[in-house]
């Protein structure tokens, strides 16, 4: 008896972790429906929100959109010590050259980050640093320390930088150094929304309703004393989103007047996107958490996929080979694209990924 209801006491607290904070959640999400009063608590004066985020510049190249038609500024979040990753970047999906050659568009790709935690390691990494953007001349340094509380950080970095630096850019993307973008479908797309004039776009893997995490130990943790309330404003997940240029000035705008000391970054710009007044949107395309799976009926469509920090390589052979290009063109090819993507992306508990919704597009 004692062991089943110890058991059953165990249970429920997964169970409260799970369900119950979950329902709180949403219930608050869909019925309140509207976040209005959080900037309010967030709001600062304007000096005391620019105290947020003015580290000085260790490496900075500030006139590198300068003259230039730019269709989109890609920041790549990435870490000191990151090297292989941006190496492997650069010579794949962030490979600007190619972009240009193939589309004909500038692409400008910018790698983002603080300083080495670590004070014994950080004067050999900074030199390896200086080495590496002697050469690439693509890294933006500033003086925090590259930390994953200090994500906000880099998230005022990117936008207080586009701002100064890029502010023509048509489009802003912002992505992990551990995910693959498939640029050239990215830039497409971005091309026939640029055609359209459109705005007020913030396009990414959207959580809707997430409810903040209070459990002590997770990397996620949450103070009531920071957020009180029991949902989170809608955000795109930060591995990957895109957003148009006049989005990017209002999020900038934003920045001037909130308490940036919400360690997750995403969450923050969800909070500055309600004092812009934008919302995200989904697309089925852009991953959350999860890989795509590998076949060249997603190739054909996907935006973004997470965790390939070691086959962005074959990653980007296969999902840029010619013979992807119109696979499921005609009946035939329809049908049969959407078959494989219902038996890849449709299964009950494969969630990981896209959703089955884009099975059918
Ligand atoms: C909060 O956001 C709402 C909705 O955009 C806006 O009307 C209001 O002025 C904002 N309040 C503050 C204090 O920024
Ligand atoms: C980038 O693409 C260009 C054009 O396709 C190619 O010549 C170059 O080798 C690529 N750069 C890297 C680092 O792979
Ligand atoms: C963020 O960076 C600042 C400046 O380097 C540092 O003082 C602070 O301890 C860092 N915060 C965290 C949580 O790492
Ligand atoms: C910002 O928020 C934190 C945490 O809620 C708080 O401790 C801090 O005093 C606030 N800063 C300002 C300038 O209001």
């Amino acid at each position: 008896m004692c062991c089943v209801l110890s058991t059953l006491m165990l249970c429920w607290e997964q169970v409260e972790h799970h369900v119950v904070s979950h329902m709180k959640s949403y219930s608050y999400r869909y019925l309140i429906n509207s976040y209005d009063f959080i900037n309010e608590s967030f709001s600062v004066s304007r000096a005391e929100a620019t105290s947020f985020g003015n580290f000085p510049y260790l490496l900075d190249h500030k006139d590198m959109c300068r003259g230039k038609d730019v269709l989109l500024l890609l920041f790549v979040k990435t870490s000191p010590e990151n090297f292989l990753r941006r190496q492997a970047i650069r010579s794949t999906w962030g490979n600007q050259t190619y972009i240009k050659k193939e589309l004909g568009v500038n692409v400008k790709v910018v790698f983002v980050m603080g300083i080495h935690p670590d004070g014994h390691k950080r004067d050999a990494i900074q030199k390896q640093l200086q080495a590496e953007d002697q050469i690439h001349r693509d890294l933006v340094q500033q003086a925090f320390m590259d930390t994953f509380h200090n994500l906000t950080m880099k998230l005022l970095l990117q936008f207080r930088w586009a701002h100064a630096n890029c502010a023509h850019a048509q489009f802003l993307m912002s992505a992990d150094d551990d995910i693959f973008v498939h640029l050239p479908n990215l830039v497409r797309s971005l091309q026939e929304l640029s055609a359209q004039g459109v705005v007020d776009l913030w396009v990414g893997h959207v959580h809707r309703g997430a409810p903040p995490i209070r459990r002590k130990d997770s990397k996620y943790y949450m103070p009531v004393q920071m957020y009180q309330w029991s949902s989170y404003p809608d955000y795109t997940a930060g591995a990957g989103y895109v957003v148009s240029g006049d989005v990017a000035t209002k999020i900038y705008q934003a920045t001037l007047s909130l308490n940036a000391s919400l360690h997750i970054d995403d969450v923050f710009m969800g909070i500055c996107a309600i004092t812009a007044g934008v919302s995200p949107q989904e697309h089925v395309y852009f991953s959350g958490e999860g890989k795509a799976p590998y076949h060249p009926c997603i190739y054909e469509k996907m935006i973004t996929s997470h965790g390939h920090e070691n086959d962005v390589g074959y990653l980007w052979k296969v999902a840029t080979a010619p013979e992807v290009n119109g696979i499921s063109s005609g009946f035939f090819g329809k049908l049969y694209c959407t078959a494989v993507k219902i038996g890849l992306l449709c299964r009950p508990y494969f969630t990981n990924t896209y959703s089955c919704k884009a099975a059918f597009l």
